[in-house]
């Protein structure tokens, strides 16, 4: 039986990926390490809570104790690394949250797994999943592969970069047997919502404004998040040791096109009239070091191991509207409280 340790299972990425593991793989054991910080909540896993093949540990991957406890205990083949701080305007507040978590927190799952593997480094793997963005801001033309050399440029991406940079040192040091994947934007159900698409979604089903950093003219690549799950999936199973994968959705879209585009099809599905959503559009003042464009070149992962995303954006992002206007308690259980608080610091 594989014993399969999942960092950060409760979040958005590692709960669709817990999912899919659990539902998919019923003789793997799989454990979901999770410190429930604001953006991990267990309601994301209420429907395969129970599975006999799931356990959740409420813990701290910085925890080198407890992390290491729970290798000796579950004895796991393979560890799926998601636990993240993951939201760049966070990270312009207080970057060293993102060094502990992301930096800290990724060496000492490393350490652990080298420890514990030392002399029977077959069959095991230790998966990282990864940002685009640690490629930095492409201008109007070109894509990120997998040999662009590394330029984070936000305190979010340079902790996700040293990190990347950790898991490539542990394999050709140690040998611990690796995979990386650098994925483009996510976007789908249990999206937090202080990321773009979840926010304005939130707000327009409140007629509140959609903040638009700067003049809207950022360029993002978006990915369904559970083709990011079967991308993973393929990676860890098929993928080549100590090989990189991009992963993107070759879905290049302005912030304020799509945002247009969000209004439109909220205009429809909440009976407004045509245009009205449009109203709450409201530019404001840009991010710091605001990345202009990424893009993903992911010709290697379709070449090697034939993922290609399974859905159109117009279409998927009909399928997240849908999921948030039917899953109202969720959103308003994860926008009470302390979401006021930093929704208030951030857009006033
Ligand atoms: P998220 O913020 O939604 O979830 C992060 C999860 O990690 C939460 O459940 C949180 O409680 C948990 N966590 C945070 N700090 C922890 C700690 N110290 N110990 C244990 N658990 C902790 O993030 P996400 O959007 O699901 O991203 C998951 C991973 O995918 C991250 O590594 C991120 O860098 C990467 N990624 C995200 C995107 C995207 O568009 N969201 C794109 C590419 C890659
Ligand atoms: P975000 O969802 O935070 O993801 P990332 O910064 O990791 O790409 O932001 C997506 C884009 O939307 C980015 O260019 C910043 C922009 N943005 C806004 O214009 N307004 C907002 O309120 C937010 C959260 C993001």
């Amino acid at each position: 039986m594989n014993s399969i340790l999942i960092t950060g299972g409760a979040g958005f990425i590692g709960s669709h990926l817990t999912r899919l593991f659990v539902t998919k793989y019923p003789n793997y054991n799989i454990i979901n390490l999770d410190a429930l910080t604001y953006a991990g909540n267990l309601a994301n896993l209420k429907d395969v809570a129970n599975s006999t093949n799931y356990t959740f540990v409420k813990g701290d991957i910085t925890d080198m104790e407890l992390v290491k406890s729970l290798f000796d205990k579950y004895n796991f083949t393979g560890v799926l690394h998601c636990a993240a701080e993951s939201h760049v305007d966070r990270s312009i507040t207080d970057p060293l949250a993102f060094v502990k978590t992301n930096v800290n927190g990724t060496v000492a799952l490393l350490q652990a797994a080298k420890d514990h593997w030392k002399g029977q480094m077959e069959g095991k793997l230790f998966y990282h999943i990864s940002t685009d963005e640690v490629y930095g801001s492409l201008g109007a033309d070109g894509f990120f592969t997998e040999e662009t050399a590394y330029d984070p440029r936000s305190p979010y991406s340079a902790s996700k970069a040293s990190s990347d940079h950790f898991v490539r040192a542990y394999y050709h040091t140690f040998g611990l047997p690796v995979k990386i994947s650098n994925c483009s934007n996510n976007y789908g159900p249990y999206h937090f919502p202080e990321k773009l698409i979840p926010l304005c979604i939130h707000n327009i089903i409140n007629k509140k404004p959609l903040p638009i950093y700067g003049k809207g003219e950022n360029v993002r690549d978006w990915l369904f998040v559970e083709d990011h799950a079967r991308a993973i999936d393929v990676i860890f199973h098929k993928g080549r040791i100590g090989e990189t994968y991009n992963i993107g959705g070759h879905n290049e879209w302005t912030n304020i096109a799509l945002v247009k585009e969000l209004c439109h099809q909220m205009d429809q599905k909440l009976g407004r009239a045509a245009g009205e959503n449009e109203e709450l559009i409201t530019y404001v003042k840009d991010r710091a070091g605001h990345d202009l464009r990424y893009a993903i070149d992911s010709t290697k992962l379709k070449v090697e191991l034939g993922w290609v995303p399974s859905l159109q954006f117009e279409e998927g992002l009909s399928k997240t509207i849908d999921w948030y206007l039917n899953n109202s308690e969720w959103l308003a259980d994860v926008t009470s409280g302390t979401y006021q608080k930093y929704y208030e610091g951030m857009y006033g």
